[in-house]
């Protein structure tokens, strides 16, 4: 029996790999999330994680505030959580001879390339959210051999208990169509989605087929889209009628982080996972919301 760690169990991606692994008998699963470690304070991850011999560590961890990341303080916490704290993890996983996964960001490119980027594209961040993400890239490289780095984006599913969580982008839009009859979304920034649970299981399939270690893209297929036309696909499929969705440029959106405007991840090494309205539809049934053919 292989013993896995899961760092980050309780954000919006950490349940659905605890889901996966617990459910299959060949692993004892281990899930923490703050307080049990704080991934930012070295001590506490070599204390913590040395004593525990995983064979598999999996950071889901993160600081995703992308706008607050601008702020001095915000950046601070960033780097710490972002950065550094994935190099320590990195560090222990090599003590231990034991595989990491780490997870990254689309925003760690500039969204300049409008054909998108592959694994070997230099990231070159325009946010300091994605310079964050970016150190925590190098972090988990200068320390260990034996990794997968997954980028991913716009990441969605069930929410997660934790009381600090970010709302999905589907769950912000379906609670907003319960109270307005006009909604504004960007229609520049083209892009594609990640659903929870098909991240799980890719992850878990990099591990047991032993693929090389690496970066990797992993995101739902589909044509990409921008939050307008995402928008447009969840209230046809969720069957709500009657609001006007309004497309808008970034600049009528006043954010402090800029985003990138072209940040379509191309996958060179993997089987494509499905489309994502196909896993919206999944995601909007186990939600509770009854789909347009379903
Ligand atoms: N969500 C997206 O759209 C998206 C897009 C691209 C990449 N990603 C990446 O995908 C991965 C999973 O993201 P997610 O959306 O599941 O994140 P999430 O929902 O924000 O969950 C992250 C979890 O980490 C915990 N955490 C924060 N600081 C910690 C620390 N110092 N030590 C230990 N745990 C700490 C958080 O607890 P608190 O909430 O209490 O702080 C939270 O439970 C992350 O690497 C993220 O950067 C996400």
């Amino acid at each position: 029996m292989k013993k896995i760690l899961i760092i980050g169990a309780m954000g919006l991606l950490g349940p659905e790999l605890n889901r996966i692994f617990s459910s299959d008998s060949s692993y004892a699963v281990t899930g923490w999330d703050m307080p049990d470690i704080d991934i930012g304070d070295e001590a506490s991850v070599m204390e913590k994680v040395l004593p525990l011999k995983p064979d598999i560590i999996i950071n889901a961890a993160a600081y995703n505030a992308v706008d607050k990341a601008e702020e001095p303080e915000g950046f601070e916490l960033a780097k710490r959580i972002n950065g550094y704290g994935p190099g320590y993890i990195a560090k222990a996983a090599n003590k231990l001879g034991a595989l990491l996964v780490q997870y990254s960001t689309d925003y760690v490119f500039d969204g300049e390339k409008r054909e998108g980027y592959d694994e070997t594209s230099t990231p070159s961040p325009i946010s300091r959210y994605g310079e964050s993400k970016y150190l925590g890239e190098i972090e988990v490289m200068k320390n260990t051999d034996r990794y997968y780095l997954i980028r991913l984006q716009k990441l969605f599913g069930m929410p997660s208990h934790n009381p600090n969580a970010k709302k999905s982008f589907f769950e912000t839009m379906l609670a907003l169509a319960k109270t307005q009859d006009v909604i504004k979304a960007v229609d520049d920034e083209l892009s594609n989605f990640t659903y929870a649970p098909d991240l799980a299981k890719r992850t878990k399939y990099l591990i047991e087929e032993g693929m090389p270690f690496g970066i990797y893209h992993i995101t739902n297929e589909g044509a990409p889209v921008t939050w307008y036309g995402a928008a447009k696909i969840l209230f046809e499929l969720a069957g709500i009628k009657g609001i006007k969705i309004v497309p808008v440029a970034q600049e009528e959106f006043p954010r402090p982080a800029r985003r990138p405007k072209y940040s379509i991840l191309i996958n060179t090494k993997l089987e494509p996972l499905r489309r994502w309205p196909e896993a919206l539809k999944e995601f909007l049934e186990d939600y509770g919301v009854k789909t347009s053919s379903g």
